[in-house]
């Protein structure tokens, strides 16, 4: 291995244990397609998609190519009261994936800035038609919705939330849907556990009025948390009690839009049409940070209706809202996913991958396999009064043996690029098996 020519100190990594990583570091400095090639020169299977982003594969020429062409003609356009022809073309191939009705675009950066923005955008939405006091925002338990104030004040994840104060004010949870005793080992959506939804309509409208609620947001398959997927009808009832109450409906589509479901988006998969969309990593295949929601026509239109003429409708928006060279690689992106129909590609596949998964069923400490489209989530027991380091020291040994997994608490998740082909989801699981043989 060549002697390395920068430091490990003054990069503090995000969401990383840096001790512990720079006493052992894993450095990965180049892919192709389906693998990473570690500093060390090994093969590295990627079987997360980076981090749930990479749908079409490493460094795709057309998508690379669109990037360095951008770079040459137009490297940044002042967004604010100016445009330029990417934002707009990227913005309406958007809006012909999203579903009808959800045809308006607005741009951010991140996972994390789309949530916040969609936030406001709802917000901003109740009191432009007259119902601001509607302002409490519904969250779940275990969601994972990024990490602005906005995210972590309606995600549910509490390691995410316990160090950072009081958050916003006026938000509330839903129970989360995960039941082992009930639906360990389910394939696809699990059938117990639709009536969850009803929390909505008999605690929290009960106890805060539906007169002041905002909106609901939810992950339409829970990612981040370790893949859990909606029971049987509980999105369906879930949008009914919005319907009822006249409550905004979220998807938080970050990890599940651009065809990890088998469809562009999950709502799309899961027949449930929300009244806004966030999305990101997908949709440059990770290449160049973009992101953003997808509103609702009406929402668009009530705010923007709603301002005297000539003024700014929506005092929002970021430096690089469909910065040129993000807008670039989401057409060339969309593009590829088009030509190659990567989207029914995961959707076929997911068959095969949910039969591989499965088959650790049995396998030590593992206490429940599920799935979704081309998301799995493996569940390990604790080990006694250590929890999350048997799932930690499976990524290890995983990563040795040359593939990538991805660990949160003591659950593995699998999320592969949408190309990933049927030897190559055996040569995933089957290490993944021979890892947890040997824990
Ligand atoms: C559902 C969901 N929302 C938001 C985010 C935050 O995205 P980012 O890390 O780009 O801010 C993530 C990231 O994984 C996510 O999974």
């Amino acid at each position: 291995m060549p002697p390395r020519d920068f430091p490990l100190e003054p990069f503090w990594m995000p969401f990383t244990a840096n001790r512990q990583f720079k006493a052992a570091p894993r450095i990965l400095v180049s892919a192709q397609d389906m693998h990473y090639t570690a500093e060390d020169g090994r093969r590295i299977l990627d079987g997360t998609a980076g981090l749930w982003c990479v749908n079409a594969g490493h460094c795709r020429p057309r998508i690379v190519q669109a990037i360095q062409r951008q770079a040459e003609t137009l490297d940044y356009s002042p967004l604010f009261q100016m445009g330029h022809p990417g934002e707009f073309r990227a913005a309406g191939l958007i809006a012909e994936l999203a579903p009808d009705g959800l045809d308006r675009v607005f741009f951010a950066n991140s996972g994390s800035e789309a949530v916040d923005t969609a936030l406001k955008i709802v917000l901003a939405y109740q009191r432009a038609r007259g119902e601001g006091h509607r302002n409490v925002l519904i969250g779940r338990e275990r969601g994972y919705h990024g990490v602005g104030f906005g995210g972590i004040s309606v995600g549910g994840i509490p390691a995410n939330r316990k160090a950072f104060g009081s958050l916003l004010p006026r938000v509330d949870h839903l129970p989360h849907t995960h039941n082992l005793e009930r639906n360990a080992f389910s394939r696809g959506q699990p059938e117990w556990g639709a009536h969850l939804a009803e929390d909505l309509e008999t605690r929290i409208i009960a106890l805060h009025d539906a007169s002041n609620i905002a909106a609901v947001i939810v992950e339409p398959v829970a990612g981040s948390t370790g893949v859990l997927v909606p029971p049987k009808g509980y999105l369906e009832r879930l949008r009914a009690i919005c319907d009822k109450y006249g409550l905004l409906l979220i998807f938080d589509e970050v990890i599940t839009g651009f065809g990890r479901t088998g469809r562009a988006f999950a709502a799309e998969t899961l027949g449930v049409v929300p009244d806004l969309i966030t999305f990101a990593k997908g949709v440059t295949n990770a290449t160049v940070p973009l992101a953003g929601v997808i509103a609702h026509r009406k929402i668009y239109d009530t705010i923007v209706e709603q301002a005297p003429p000539d003024t700014v409708e929506l005092f929002h928006g970021y430096t690089y809202s469909g910065h040129p060279l993000a807008t670039a690689a989401a057409e060339a992106t969309l593009a590829l996913y088009h030509e190659e129909k990567l989207f029914d590609r995961a959707h076929t596949m997911a068959a095969r991958f949910e039969q591989a998964v499965h088959s650790l069923k049995g396998l030590p400490h593992v206490i429940d396999v599920r799935n979704f489209g081309l998301m799995a989530g493996i569940e390990l027991e604790p080990a006694p009064g250590k929890p999350g380091t048997r799932a930690f020291q499976a990524f290890l040994r995983c990563f040795e043996k040359g593939i990538l997994v991805r660990v949160t608490g003591d659950i593995i998740a699998l999320s592969p690029p949408l190309i990933i082909s049927e030897t190559q989801i055996d040569e995933l699981v089957g290490t993944l098996g021979a890892v947890l043989r040997e824990l």
